[in-house]
């Protein structure tokens, strides 16, 4: 029987934080899904399975076999449904081995005694390949945003572009780029990420992490390098380092704190689950008082 292998892409965007999931299929049944998001109200303390319950459906509708649960990065705005859809579908957790770093320094702050991200199936290296199913995968390096962001690129079986996800790096083009100033965070080191991902092939698909529209536009989930070449209001070609170090630091500047910054990571270091039950058997998290 002749083979179909395709690579088939669907997105989902969560309006509350602004936040994209995908969907990757090789058509044969075997998926991935990179970057889900759970609910989450900081008042009560409850999760919830809402924004994420279509792209849920769509797995259910699937069939076959949910092999990775891909993060970017550890995100700081929102809660990772990684571990929920683990439970209901099973596959592997996996993220960028600069997880390692950002677990070391954040171990630090909520004064956790685990020093290791050991709740993650896989941290891959730069340059890894994986497969899903009968897709080729590979990981793209791109610190800056934080030291553990990936991209990640998926090959077209049948010749076409590359999908390549982006994470925290470029943003829409009339958005320019993520931001630097979390921990260990740095605008000239996402500069060289993001002009290495400039350099894939001008129609490689961009597939975004977040959108964060203008009431003139609707979101957008998908661009191109040709696009974000021509037209990244940060990052298009000719702007120079010391200009987009400028650029960043200006607009850093006027950003606050993502209001689930506290939460969101520690229950993301831990692969999507919250960091430690206590003796009563109930998931806490920690707020440090003062710190930021
Ligand atoms: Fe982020």
């Amino acid at each position: 029987m002749e083979r179909d292998v395709r690579l088939n892409i669907a997105h989902w965007f969560d309006a509350a934080t602004g936040s994209l999931s995908y969907v990757v299929d090789d058509g044969e049944g075997s998926y991935a899904v990179i970057d889900s998001v759970l609910d989450y109200d900081p008042v009560s303390g409850r999760t919830g399975t809402t924004c994420l319950e279509p792209l849920v459906q769509s797995l259910r509708a699937r069939g076959g076999r949910l092999q990775w649960l891909l993060e970017t990065h550890i995100h700081a705005d929102h809660l990772s449904a990684a571990q929920v859809l683990r439970q209901a579908f099973g596959g592997q957790v996996a993220a960028g081995c600069g997880v390692r770093e950002v677990f070391a320094h954040f171990a630090r702050v909520f004064d956790w005694e685990d020093t290791e991200a050991a709740a993650f199936d896989r941290l891959f290296s730069d340059g890894e390949t994986f497969a899903i199913g009968a897709l080729r995968a590979r990981v793209l390096h791109v610190p800056g945003h934080t030291p553990a962001d990936v991209a990640y690129l998926v090959d077209d079986p049948q010749g076409g572009p590359s999908a390549l996800f982006v994470g925290d790096t470029l943003f829409a083009p009339d958005l320019g780029t993520a931001r630097c100033d979390f921990p260990g965070g740095d605008a000239a080191t996402l500069y060289r990420s993001i002009r290495r991902l400039m350099e894939l092939p001008a129609d490689t698909r961009v597939y975004l992490c977040h959108d964060y529209p203008p009431s003139t536009r609707p979101p957008r989930h998908q661009s191109t390098v040709a696009e974000q070449r021509a037209a990244n209001i940060h990052m298009r070609e000719g702007i120079e380092l010391a200009q987009f170090c400028a650029l960043r630091r200006q607009r850093d500047a006027t950003l606050s704190l993502p209001r689930l910054m506290l939460p969101a990571v520690q229950f993301n270091l831990m692969a999507g689950q919250a960091p430690h039950a206590s003796a009563d058997g109930v998931p806490y998290l920690r707020i440090p008082l003062n710190v930021f």
